[in-house]
């Protein structure tokens, strides 16, 4: 259990090899209690690169699941704490796995940001269910940049260009997005119960990425349920929710940045300049080599 008489210590990290994946101390400490992590078969794993849309699905798949049979953990529980962090381990506060191990409920919903090669085995073998969310590299990394400056356990993230140039070379919390949406997207080839989707359809249309989420999850809520959760889930709704605006989070500093900041498809073209987006398609290009796997950066 976390011990509040204990201050949190809040401190910047470094970046540093990791099984050949940039990573920083908070999400490795724990390594050995998070590879022999007892997965049941009914938990729901959900994967994505950093700021793709985790929290937002996350909301979804606790709605779709407890809306309606506990609707006090709504307006109780922040949803960092339904939806453990499996692989966060900050000192004196519980650690990603306590939480999860320590869930009432069934099914677990479980989040995480590690490459695909990183995921405990035990979800392998008992075949669970994983939702992975993707976003495109522009709108990542523009998200990203905000976040780290906000976040004060990630690195300093410096000035926008030099972190442009960081994330097209794979140094960021979490490694290279490419390998990440690459390495995912492969795995669901041979993996039949990990259910891809992407933020930019989300964007362009809720209620119809819900009903495959429900497809997937095998549930079927009311018309009026449906409803009710597609427009719950909505970025103004979030935003102002504190139950999942993350404004209860000690290491945010929100002067910096709100963490439910903009929720769009194309706030890159605010930050990128004309020679940047240039030079950042042609590297996507190289890095990008299978046609199956389409980004949208524009809806
Ligand atoms: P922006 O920084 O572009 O606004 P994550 O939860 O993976 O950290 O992702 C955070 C990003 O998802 C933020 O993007 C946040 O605003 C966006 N987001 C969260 N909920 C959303 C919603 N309901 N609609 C649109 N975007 C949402």
């Amino acid at each position: 259990m976390s011990d509040p008489d204990k201050k949190l210590d809040l401190r910047r990290s470094e970046l540093f090899d990791f099984h050949g994946v940039s990573m920083i101390h908070y999400v490795t400490d724990n390594w050995e209690n998070i590879q022999n992590f007892q997965a049941r078969p009914d938990d729901i794993l959900i994967a994505t690169y950093p700021k793709a849309g985790t929290t937002w699905v996350s909301y979804i798949l606790d709605l779709l699941h407890f809306g309606q049979t506990s609707p006090e953990r709504q307006t109780s529980i922040p949803i960092f704490k339904r939806v453990p962090f499996l692989e966060i381990y900050i000192p004196s506060m519980d650690t990603g796995v306590d939480l999860a191990n320590n869930l009432p409920t069934s099914p677990r919903l479980i989040k995480t940001h590690y490459p695909v090669q990183f995921v405990p085995k035990s979800f392998w073998e008992q075949n669970c269910r994983i939702v992975y969310m993707a976003r495109n590299a522009k709108d990542s990394v523009v998200s990203y940049f905000h976040f780290d400056h906000m976040n004060m356990l990630e690195p300093d993230p410096g000035d926008w260009s030099s972190y442009l140039h960081r994330f097209k070379e794979g140094k960021m919390v979490f490694g290279s997005w490419y390998d990440h949406v690459n390495g995912w997207w492969k795995k669901k080839q041979t993996y039949s119960n990990l259910h891809y989707m992407f933020f930019e359809d989300m964007v362009e249309d809720t209620g119809r990425e819900i009903e495959k989420l429900c497809r997937f999850l095998g549930l079927s809520p009311s018309v009026e349920e449906k409803k009710q959760i597609t427009s719950g889930v909505q970025f103004d709704k979030m935003k102002k929710n504190n139950m999942t605006n993350y404004s209860t989070v000690p290491v945010m500093d929100f002067k910096m940045s709100p963490f439910m900041r903009k929720g769009k498809v194309g706030d890159w073209k605010n930050h990128f300049t004309v020679a940047q987006s240039e030079e950042f398609d042609e590297g996507y290009k190289k890095k990008m080599k299978d046609p199956t796997l389409q980004f949208r950066t524009v809806v």
